[in-house]
């Protein structure tokens, strides 16, 4: 008889043998598959995760909202903040960006499942003139950032399994956007298997284990074994700008946001913007045990979302554009698991395609098991002085998530129109717009024209003579 494999006497004495009910029926290719895919299984943080997550039941298990207050910010100017120490950070974040301190990261490991889209999302149509790819706009603000302060800077993008080839490829054909190859660095996040209801790891296939993206929570451990750490601490770099790749409107490189994060000796600085309505789908910015955390909508009782205070506004007002800024060490630290400075998983009940125990193929109607996500903002209570500073929503925010409706790519065209017609009438053009301020024309502001209010200000003092606003007005 031939020997046991050593990794299937493992998840048999982890009672996990099912993942090799199959295995004497595959071929050798696929048994090789399969059995580098439980290598990545660490066992014993799964039954850490059935123990503490799946046993103890329910969505939230693991949620703690003892003690929680609003957390504290910075407000904007234009809401009481101190203007002199505004533009004090700012000055200090284009200091930081001369000196090549900063590089842009962007978490694109995600599935897009609710857009509809197939494909990796970044390289979904998003700007109203030209189509350009959310790739594309991303790519092009660090591009003309880099240019402004005389130092290119470095981006990072964190793919998944199911979306790391495709997302390559995709900047290959189109020639990095323009930026140096050698500044563009991709890895993939880790994976997670799924497992049912009773802790038991899922097959996708005879011959495949259910693993999905570990989050973007994952993303700390993969920047450090990617080598991206080390690679910043060659090239001195020592903030990241993190944002996620649904958000086009995203100020990517953002002076006065590092400013603030550097001047404060910050480990983690997030952006924030006052909810739009109490149960809007973001996660809030609280204070606990001393602490400053990120509860996500789902886990906070609306009776609290709806909270108001002496002055009828809402108490926990502090919502999560999922902005943050980043200190290479932190994450190191946050990596290597020091001090118990650790994430932990969240459990999320999902409809996960199976196989049933004669290996036919099963697509549950409702939720047969759970998947383990880390979230980035858990690191938030682990970093030192951690701050939460103001942003305005219309300059920073505008997702593309849905097919339609809220946050859709219709309702994120308009907030880029809306954002062109607000640089142009604040820079002496008079560009007709309905109440909300959505210009009559379709219009749009390339990046390296203007990728923010100050450098669309100078590009546009020097266009002589200036273009007619015409509907399909292309400035680049
Ligand atoms: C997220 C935040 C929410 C915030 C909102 C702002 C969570 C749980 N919630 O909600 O607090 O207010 O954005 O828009 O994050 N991703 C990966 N790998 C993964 C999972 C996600 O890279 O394994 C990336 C996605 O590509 C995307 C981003 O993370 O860029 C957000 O993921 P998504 O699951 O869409 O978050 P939301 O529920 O929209």
């Amino acid at each position: 008889m031939a020997l046991l494999h050593p990794l299937i006497a493992q998840f048999q004495n982890a009672g996990q043998a099912q993942v090799f009910a199959f295995f004497d029926q595959l071929p050798p290719d696929v048994q090789a598959s399969l059995l580098a895919e439980a290598g990545e299984i660490d066992l014993g943080e799964v039954e850490r995760l059935n123990r503490t997550l799946v046993a103890a039941g329910g969505a939230a298990a693991g949620v703690n909202l003892g003690g929680l207050a609003p957390a504290p910010f910075e407000p904007l100017v234009a809401h009481g903040g101190d203007a002199a120490a505004w533009q004090e950070a700012k000055h200090a974040g284009e200091v930081a960006l001369r000196d090549g301190r900063v590089a842009a990261f962007t978490v694109a490991g995600g599935q897009g499942t609710r857009l509809g889209y197939d494909g990796p999302k970044g390289t979904f149509p998003v700007t109203p003139v030209t189509k350009k790819t959310l790739f594309q706009v991303f790519a092009e603000k660090p591009l003309a950032a880099g240019k402004r302060y005389g130092r290119p800077l470095h981006w990072f993008i964190m793919t998944s399994h199911q979306n790391h080839v495709a997302t390559e490829a995709f900047f290959k054909e189109h020639n990095f956007f323009g930026i140096d190859a050698g500044r563009v660095h991709f890895f993939r996040q880790g994976r997670m298997p799924a497992v049912d209801f009773n802790g038991k790891i899922l097959l996708e296939t005879r011959g495949s284990l259910a693993l999905s993206p570990d989050g973007h929570g994952g993303s700390l451990r993969a920047l450090e074994r990617s080598g991206a750490l080390d690679l910043m601490q060659r090239e001195g770099i020592d903030t990241l700008s993190y944002f996620q790749v649904d958000n086009p409107l995203v100020r990517a490189i953002d002076p006065a946001f590092i400013g603030w994060h550097l001047l404060r000796g910050s480990e983690m600085t997030s952006k924030m913007v006052p909810k739009a309505y109490p149960e809007e789908k973001v996660g809030v910015f609280c204070a606990q045990a001393g602490k400053i955390v990120v509860v996500e909508y789902s886990d906070l009782p609306l009776e609290t979302q709806r909270e108001t205070d002496a002055k009828g506004q809402l108490r926990y007002v502090a919502g999560s554009i999922a902005i943050h800024l980043l200190d290479r060490e932190f994450i190191r630290r946050m990596a290597l698991g020091g001090d118990g400075a650790t994430l932990s998983f969240h459990r999320a009940d999902k409809k996960i395609p199976t196989i049933d125990a004669a290996g036919a193929a099963v697509k549950p109607a409702k939720a047969n098991g759970v998947k383990f996500e880390m979230f980035v903002f858990d690191a938030l209570p682990f970093a030192q002085n951690p701050l939460v500073i103001e942003t305005n929503r219309a300059d920073d925010f505008s997702p593309v998530k849905n097919a339609d409706g809220l946050d859709s790519p219709q309702t994120s065209r308009d907030d880029q129109r809306r954002q062109f017609a607000r640089w142009l009438n604040a820079h002496g053009a008079a560009l007709a717009t309905d109440a909300t301020g959505l210009p009559a024309i379709n219009l749009e502001v390339a990046p390296s024209f203007g990728y923010d209010e100050d450098s669309f200000a100078d590009s546009w003092s020097r266009l002589i003579p200036r273009p007619a606003l015409t509907d399909g007005l292309i400035l680049s």
